[in-house]
């Protein structure tokens, strides 16, 4: 059966996901773990009627207008900045996302770089495999406990409030910055309070913001400077919230004890001096990574691309004018 709809994905979609497209549509994958460049994608776009993309892809005026079919941009993900919205809009393109089902994957990652960070986890597996591993001495490799410290967590929405949720395991007392108040975390006990107290109050700092113009560099040499030194900065949000190389002084004159990045200011670069800081972990913008959340978003991105194809509402929709 001839196939009615074209599409073009930037990235390999988990199976599950590409299997609802390919029922409806000829789906043509890049499978190289490779970010196509906009030439690239332009190239690739000519003949098709839907965009399945990732986090790196900028998705412009330009590269839009090289897709004479294109109605629909689905990004694999949560975060939408680098699709530009208004020109999909103005060219009456839908564009879908996947909120809500990476919320748990990304604050358990979150989790599991503040236990990291307090515990030097990486250190200590390095200090093994290099033979370091002489006897359990009472000053090695010392950490810090959750257990009643005070966890700052900027940006207060689903993944900001189910890292709040755990923190109640640890008995953490928990500061939040935000513009609205977050009834489910004041039930916990938190306080929304400004950020420059956040920062300079709490033990563990971790950002949650979306990346927008206010929140581009939020976190730059003044914030860094207000911040104990003994706390630690997590990072599962975006790169561009924080100022890299104002990030790298603080750590080099110990103004804090550590950070977890999972994002980068110019990802996929990583500032260098970073990658020698033996308090500072580093991961590959792996939030959602697992399997769990990864199946659920490639479904719930395949059905929706599926759904504005057929002309129907998709369920995640950036932007509902263009049905208006
Ligand atoms: C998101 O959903 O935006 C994540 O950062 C992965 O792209």
């Amino acid at each position: 059966m001839q196939k009615k709809w074209q599409v073009l994905a930037t990235i390999d979609i988990p199976e599950i996901g590409a299997e609802i497209l390919e029922k409806y549509c000829e789906v043509k994958i890049n499978k190289k773990d490779v970010t196509l460049s906009k030439e690239e994608i332009m190239a690739k776009l000519r003949n098709k009627h839907a965009l399945c993309c990732s986090a790196e892809d900028v998705i412009n005026a330009e590269v839009m207008d090289s897709g004479q079919n294109l109605k629909v941009i689905a990004r694999y993900g949560v975060g939408y900045e680098k699709v530009d919205v208004e020109a999909a809009t103005q060219r009456g393109i839908l564009v879908t996302y996947t909120p809500g089902v990476l919320t748990e994957a990304v604050a358990e990652m979150t989790w599991c770089l503040l236990l990291s960070l307090g515990r030097h986890l990486i250190e200590a597996d390095r200090f093994v495999r290099i033979g370091k591993f002489k006897r359990s001495g009472p000053k090695a490799l010392l950490g810090v406990e959750m257990r009643e410290k005070i966890l700052g967590i900027v940006g207060a929405g689903q993944i900001g409030t189910s890292v709040a949720r755990k923190a109640k395991g640890f008995n953490m007392k928990i500061l939040y910055s935000d513009i609205v108040k977050n009834n489910e975390i004041e039930k916990m006990g938190g306080k929304k309070i400004e950020l420059d107290y956040l920062l300079a109050k709490s033990d563990l700092v971790t950002l949650h913001v979306s990346l927008t113009p206010e929140t581009t560099y939020l976190i730059g040499e003044r914030e860094l400077s207000l911040m104990k030194k003994t706390a630690y900065l997590i990072n599962t949000s975006r790169g561009k919230v924080i100022d890299e190389a104002a990030l790298v002084t603080a750590l080099e004159k110990e103004q804090i004890a550590g950070a977890a990045l999972d994002v980068y200011e110019n990802e996929p670069e990583v500032t260098r001096e970073l990658l020698g800081m033996p308090n500072v972990i580093l991961t590959p913008h792996i939030g959602s990574a697992t399997k769990e959340t990864r199946d659920a978003m490639a479904i719930m991105m395949a059905k929706d691309c599926v759904a504005a194809l057929k002309e129907q509402k998709p369920s995640h929709l950036v932007n509902p004018e263009v049905l208006a």
